[in-house]
């Protein structure tokens, strides 16, 4: 059985009496432990596409299946449930909390699971510090804990970002642009690591246009004027 699967999705914005579709009639299978590239010209669709597929965002119309579930009939707050166990999100900018040290910007996440457990399966202080490190030494920076952002690397704060979004155990990890930020050597680094948590068996859907990027990747989606070709 699929991962995800799409079926005729499409996502309309409307502006006054006009209207333009970012994505079209868009069918798609993702399988568990698939490393797949979306890529795309500027505009094509490629962010909305990835922001459906996290649930952050709603399609107008078709059909979104994650684990045999249709989307559709979610509430809010149980696509913010979903969001939160099945899927970590990894930005070009890394999105991290300036005013938060590496090892408070872990923790969210895990306060945030909290907020959706019942009593016994709540983490205290001293399991998330346990998984907090364990996240840290997985992207090889255990030595920053207690660092802000603005002290590291771009490369460094997407280490960070990355193991923000693995910390909550997600099976789906969703990349917009994960290496946009950074110098070629830095993005090569970041991709190796992401193949290596491929390999631990997550699945990995990264939006880039840049096809050495999409090199690293088992296969790769083309997203032209919201329309998907695989
Ligand atoms: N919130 C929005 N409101 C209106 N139009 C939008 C919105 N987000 C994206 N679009 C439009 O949808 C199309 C696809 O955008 P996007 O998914 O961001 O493209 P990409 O990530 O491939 O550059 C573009 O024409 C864009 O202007
Ligand atoms: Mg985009």
């Amino acid at each position: 059985m699929s991962l995800i699967e799409l079926k005729d999705l499409s996502k309309e914005y409307t502006y006054g009496e006009s209207s333009t579709y970012a994505l079209k009639n868009v069918n798609l299978k993702i399988y568990g432990g698939d490393m797949i590239a979306i890529m795309g010209p500027s505009g094509a669709g490629k962010s909305t596409l990835l922001n459906i597929l996290g649930c952050l965002d709603k399609h107008s119309s078709g059909t979104y299946i994650l684990k045999g579930k249709n989307i559709n009939d979610f509430s809010k707050k149980e696509l913010s449930k979903i969001r939160n166990r099945e899927i970590g999100f990894i930005f070009q900018n890394f999105a991290l909390i300036p005013e938060y040290t590496v090892g408070e910007n872990l923790e969210l996440p895990l306060l945030y699971k909290n907020n959706f457990s019942i009593k016994k399966d709540k983490l205290n202080k001293e399991q998330r510090m346990k998984l907090i490190e364990k996240a840290l030494k997985n992207v090889l920076i255990s030595n920053l804990i207690d660092k802000k952002p603005s002290y590291l690397s771009g490369g460094q704060q997407q280490r960070v970002a990355i193991a923000r979004a693995l910390i909550a155990n997600p099976d789906i990890i969703l990349a917009d642009e994960p290496t946009g930020a950074l110098d070629q050597k830095t993005g090569q680094e970041i991709m190796n690591l992401l193949k290596e948590i491929n390999k631990q068996g997550k699945t990995i859907i990264i939006v880039t246009h840049d096809s050495n990027i999409a090199s690293y990747c088992d296969k790769t989606i083309n997203v032209i004027d919201g329309i998907v070709k695989n």
